[in-house]
């Protein structure tokens, strides 16, 4: 194992893997949990591949501590899960489910022993059903409801826990389910859209002025983001002005209101149109300031003009000539230029890499191993990229991979396999992969192995 300055992290890195409660814990429906809009959707015909759902998952809600003792096994320093609303707040609001609370204290607990930082995230995805009901994110009052919920849990473990993560993607809790459709609630709409934006960035910085009145001092507060550098697909002006446009809508929509409390001027129009009355105040609150930006980083988004898209005026393209995964290119360099990116245009004083991995077909082989060779060659070149950008000046305080445990990816049910560690879907079995294996090495190290050469 060679280790050098360029591959060597700077003591208490934080190493670490991340979850959502929704896409491992099952039990939907145990211990007075209430029914989220991830349960409706995916027990809705032709919304999930082969007609999957979450109800099992990779029933992490009866083996936590199994699970919690991988954790361990793989040396992370750090673990990154979510909180289910609808387990504290069955209904979204009101009465607090002491059973959903106890299920959060007993995991918390046990990975303070076990010396693993949690980093729990409060909204992955799973907002309540009873609150769909009334409307959802495009209706304002979600957010003040995000705020209560985010003081119920402040208050019972904010003793306790160091660093919270508020959203996760609020750009694909609103774009993938508002606008596309393909996520919960399934809506197409643009309006509901863009007034999901807003009350999504509007609860979290209400979120983050209830979690500073009640957790310990010291504690860090963040929101984990999608990011993505976009390209043109070629010099033409029409594909720069198009990769403009995009980069507007899904790298400074959710950005510049956090960071500097307005809308990027392209987009400003269609939130003054689609939300009626003065934001100012709002996007006060919306910029209300936090402790880390959460980077969650797959791959870059390369854009060509296209007239036929009603609205966008876009596609996406797949550039040639790079290597693929089954979701996405895999651009390793990208996610130096968006981190280097970051520094220059919002200059945040610390970033965390809240999810960056990649699926592999893979099967047990013979032996009882799992030879993913390709994970691990994703992660060891971006991680070198996060060094890289670190050599260069990018605060850069840790690094997440998604995903801990194979799990139900969203519309894409169980097919694509993103974790460290194997599950069985049937049994339940878990097998710690080879990428577990290299990982573990490089959180002990605390350094990038070349172990695996380039292929
Ligand atoms: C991210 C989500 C996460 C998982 C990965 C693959 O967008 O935050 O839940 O689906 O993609």
């Amino acid at each position: 194992m060679k280790a050098n300055s360029n591959t060597l992290f700077p003591e208490g890195f934080i190493w670490g893997a991340s979850t959502s409660a929704y896409q491992i814990e099952g039990a939907w429906n145990e211990d007075g949990k209430g029914r989220s809009i991830w349960d409706t959707f995916s027990h809705t015909p032709g919304k999930i591949y082969k007609g999957q759902n979450g109800d099992v998952a990779s029933d992490h809600y009866h083996r936590w501590q199994e699970d919690l003792e991988l954790i361990k096994k793989i040396n992370l320093n750090a673990y990154r899960f979510s909180i289910a609303w609808t387990r504290i707040l069955p209904d979204g609001a009101g009465a607090v489910n002491q059973k959903g609370l106890d299920f959060y204290e007993r995991l918390i607990d046990r990975l303070l022993e076990l010396g693993i930082e949690p980093f729990p995230t409060l909204f992955h995805y799973d907002l309540p059903q009873a609150l769909q009901d009334q409307g959802g994110w495009p209706n304002r009052a979600t957010a003040l409801r995000f705020a209560e919920y985010a003081d119920v849990i402040g208050r019972t473990y904010g003793d306790r826990i160091n660093y919270w993560i508020t959203h996760n993607e609020p750009f694909v809790t609103a774009a993938a389910g508002h606008y596309t459709g393909i996520h919960a609630p399934g809506i197409k709409d643009l309006q509901a859209t863009l007034q999901s934006v807003h009350h999504l960035l509007l609860s979290n910085g209400l979120a983050v002025k209830a979690l500073r009145g009640c957790i310990k001092k010291g504690a860090r507060i963040g929101a984990a983001i999608n990011l993505s550098p976009v390209e043109p697909a070629s010099n033409d002006v029409k594909d720069q002005r198009a990769a403009v446009m995009f980069d507007a809508l899904l790298n400074r929509m959710i950005l510049d209101p956090l960071f500097f409390g307005r809308y990027p001027s392209e987009l400003e129009p269609f939130f003054q149109m689609n939300l009626p009355g003065d934001l100012s105040g709002d996007l006060k609150i919306i910029s209300t300031p936090m402790d880390f930006l959460g980077v969650n980083y797959y791959s870059r988004t390369v854009v060509k003009y296209d007239p036929d898209v009603p609205f966008l005026e876009l596609v996406e393209v797949n550039p040639r000539g790079n290597e693929y995964s089954m979701m996405w290119e895999i651009y390793p360099e990208g996610l130096y230029k968006l981190l280097m990116r970051i520094k220059k245009d919002y200059n945040p004083s610390s970033i965390l890499i809240t999810e960056n991995g990649v699926p592999v077909p893979e099967d047990v082989d013979f032996d009882g191993r799992i030879r993913d060779e390709r994970r691990i060659h994703y992660l060891r070149n971006h991680i070198l990229q996060v060094r890289r950008a670190m050599s260069d000046g990018v605060p850069i305080q840790g690094y997440f991979v998604w995903s801990l445990l194979d799990n139900f990816e969203w519309a894409l049910g169980y097919r694509p396999r993103f974790g460290l560690i194997h599950v069985d879907f049937e049994t339940q079995e878990r097998i710690i992969k080879d990428s577990g294996h290299w990982f573990a090495e490089v959180a002990h190290n605390n350094s990038i192995s070349w172990d695996l050469q380039d292929k």
